[in-house]
């Protein structure tokens, strides 16, 4: 049974949206973003408000129920090409490990190859996340070869396309979103 939801950060109470910081800044979270500076109370306003009528970034908190456990969001998103970076996490942490972010990801994709029209999902995780790799892996993104020093020494891109999304959605959707 699915119990998630996803609600625009600029939709919350207030104070929901102060958490998303305190989960931001928390080590837990933090530890695994590729820009993991402690994010001041003034950068979170003037991060909010440059959300509105910005066409390209999409911020959602995750709803377990009625409880708010994360955030999900696409950055980057080029109209031209038709892809997106994306990230995500789980801030209450009595919430991961019990499937939910292959949950998450499922409802990403779903929104954006068959919501937004987008085709191409990009991501960028430090190749010691192993929770987040093993996710991609069973997911079936493809690792993107490179040579930039930067990121074949400690990142590990990959993408996740729409004739990825095609070929296995409906595998996906048993294995990990509906039970
Ligand atoms: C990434 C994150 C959202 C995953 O959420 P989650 O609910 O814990 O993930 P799930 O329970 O759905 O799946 C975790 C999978 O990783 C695997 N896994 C977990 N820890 C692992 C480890 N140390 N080594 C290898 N695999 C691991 C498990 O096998 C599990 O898959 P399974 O349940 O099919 O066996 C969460 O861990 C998080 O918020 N991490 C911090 C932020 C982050 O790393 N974000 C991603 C980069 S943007």
């Amino acid at each position: 049974m699915n119990n998630l939801s996803f609600v625009n950060i600029l939709d919350v109470k207030d104070d929901l949206k102060f958490k998303v910081r305190l989960w931001r800044n928390s080590k837990d979270v933090r530890d695994y973003m590729l820009d993991g500076h402690i994010i001041t109370e003034e950068e979170h306003l003037q991060w909010l408000s440059s959300l509105k009528n910005n066409n390209r970034q999409k911020f959602w908190v995750v709803f377990f129920n009625e409880t708010p456990i994360g955030s999900v969001y696409l950055h980057n998103i080029n109209k031209q090409d038709l892809s997106s970076s994306w990230g995500f996490y789980i801030g209450e942490g009595s919430y991961r490990r019990k499937g939910l972010g292959k949950k998450m990801l499922f409802m990403l994709l779903q929104e954006f190859f068959e919501n937004i029209h987008l085709e191409t999902l990009k991501t960028i995780v430090y190749s010691s996340n192993s929770t987040a790799l093993a996710i991609y892996k069973k997911f079936y993104f493809t690792e993107v070869e490179t040579d930039e020093p930067d990121i074949s020494m400690n990142l590990t891109e990959l993408v996740f396309t729409i004739s990825d999304w095609t070929k296995h959605k409906e595998s996906l959707f048993n294995d990990y979103f509906c039970s």
